[in-house]
């Protein structure tokens, strides 16, 4: 059950609760059941709150790699991914789904030639194997765009998976390891 079919579920709820206080006032101000539906009205976004847990992933300092720019490009990173989540969850407009995904490709291959470019200047011992795990994913989301333009939304859950875990998963294991080596060797 998407987000936008919950929001539409609690919407139509709430216009049911309006209805029938107003229906229940009719009868007498004395009525309690108007008076019960009001708390009712006031605890649904409490409850609408809890029901959407919030999945949006929110940057920690403990993913920094120590490094202003690259830690800035998993800034953004995450940004496009909570952003292509959201296009995902409301499901308003292809058009927005279909940017959010290449908006977020995109991104991910711009940051993947800045490491790469910093490792190899630097002399990274580690720069192939890493790169190997970077060309391994872009072929890995080449693969969902084209599922994308196969199925369509559907596709879209396990795209979001996939990069969530491991984006985030790469960030705190993989790209911290260079940290001390492009540090020590001046890139900031
Ligand atoms: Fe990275
Ligand atoms: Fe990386």
């Amino acid at each position: 059950m998407t987000k936008r079919f919950n929001a539409l579920i609690f919407a139509a709820a709430i216009g049911l609760i309006i209805v029938a206080i107003g229906l229940g006032f009719l009868i007498g101000l004395n009525n309690p059941i108007p008076w019960i539906l009001i708390i009712a009205l006031i605890l649904i976004p409490v409850a609408y709150k809890k029901f959407n847990a919030n999945s949006e992933i929110v940057w920690k300092d403990e993913y920094s790699v120590g490094i202003e720019v690259l830690d800035n490009d998993h800034k953004k990173l995450i940004y496009l991914l909570n952003q292509f989540q959201t296009a995902y969850d409301y499901y308003t407009d292809a058009e927005f789904e279909r940017q959010a995904l290449e908006e977020l490709v995109a991104y991910t291959r711009f940051h993947f030639e800045r490491e790469e470019g910093f490792m190899k200047q630097s002399g990274y011992p580690d720069f192939e194997n890493h790169k190997k795990q970077h060309e391994s994913m872009i072929l890995q989301v080449e693969s969902f765009v084209e599922k994308y333009k196969r199925e369509g939304h559907e596709s879209l859950n396990e795209v979001s998976q996939f990069l969530t875990n491991w984006l985030l998963n790469h960030i705190n294991g993989t790209d911290k390891l260079y940290s001390k080596h492009l540090i020590e060797k001046g890139i900031q």
